[in-house]
């Protein structure tokens, strides 16, 4: 048990690890999927992960200064993770966030203290669905307010320190629990951070576990393919169909599809049989590791993370 806190983000990460097995049991698939219950970290999601490791490098380096204003561009989960490691060590914090985004998301950030601006949808756009179009509005707001609030970007898309959370601890974590025996390892993609910090940790302990990008179908762009509906999807936080920097193509050993559909049924299977109450990308990334015990990776040992808690999509038609 973790010793005593006297800060709220020690308790981030060292989160637990879950088989699922009532969900191979009921898609009748050979192999494990282990899960690893990120959505049990304080801000209730994995990118409290990185928030805490660019604050604390960017603190470090000189980078950020005493009581400097934080800013960035967050679907909510980031800007959640941020609100509170900034609040505890004496950052103003700005979330910029599409209007797209669940809006319990930008209710929670304020109870947590941030100031956030929430960015119109592109014309096209359809609420719930936020677009890579959509992301670029609000990355044309961030800049704008980073000039003028003297802030520091704690740049989710581009900082090192975001994906190194994942390399130095998430992956390790899951070596840890899952006493090595890892075959394959698949994740949906927003920043691109845990692909490739989990990715290179584990080519790193053993070159042939196959790391696998999961993309939306509709913005299957890692896939080569166009496209389809504007690249719109109900997997927020991700599908941004976009090149994503911090990722590097070496350590993809292939990219997995899944739809809204499946992806809706998925989630809901995962609050039925195991418990685990979480958002879409977490069904998102079952579907996928599904997909491969049903045929290419039959028998074998699946690692993934359920991201977000469910409670982040009560105002959509999730659940
Ligand atoms: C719910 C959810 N799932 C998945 C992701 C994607 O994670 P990453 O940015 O590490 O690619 C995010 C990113 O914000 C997210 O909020």
């Amino acid at each position: 048990m973790k010793k005593l806190m006297e800060n709220i983000y020690e308790a981030i990460g060292e989160t637990p690890m879950l088989r699922l097995s009532r969900i191979t049991n009921h898609y009748g698939v050979e192999g494990n999927i282990f899960a690893k219950l990120e959505y049990l970290n304080p801000g209730f999601s994995k990118k409290d992960r990185p928030a805490l490791q660019m604050i604390e490098e960017a603190k470090a380096s000189g980078e950020l200064k005493t009581g400097q204003t934080v800013i960035e561009l967050t679907s909510g989960n980031t800007g959640t993770g941020l609100s509170i490691v900034c609040q505890a060590k004496g950052h103003p914090f700005i979330a910029c966030m599409s209007e797209g985004n669940s809006m319990e998301r930008a209710r929670m950030m304020r109870a947590l203290g941030a100031e956030v601006i929430i960015v119109p949808q592109a014309k096209n756009s359809v609420k719930g669905q936020v677009s890579g179009e959509d992301l670029k509005l609000v990355e044309e707001m961030t800049v704008k307010l980073t000039k003028e609030r003297n802030a520091f970007r704690a740049d989710q898309f581009n900082l090192d320190s975001s994906y190194r959370a994942h390399l130095l601890h998430t992956a390790v974590e899951m070596l840890e629990q899952c006493d090595g025996k890892i075959d394959c390892f698949v994740d949906i993609v927003g920043s691109g951070g845990t692909f490739e910090g989990c990715a290179e940790k584990f080519k790193e302990y053993n070159k042939n576990i196959r790391c696998y990008i999961v993309e939306p179908a509709n913005a299957a762009v890692y896939a080569g393919k166009n496209l389809i509906n504007e690249g719109r999807h109900k997997v927020q936080g991700c599908g941004y169909a976009m090149d994503l920097s911090k990722v590097n193509k070496e350590l993809i050993d292939g990219c997995i599809q899944v739809t809204d559909e499946e992806v809706t049924q998925m989630t809901r299977d995962l609050a039925k049989l195991e418990g685990t109450f979480v958002g879409f990308s977490s069904g998102a990334n079952v579907c996928a590791a599904i997909q491969l015990l049903k045929d290419k990776e039959k028998g074998k040992n699946i690692v993934l993370t359920l991201n977000d808690s469910g409670l982040k999509y009560l105002s959509t038609d999730l659940f």
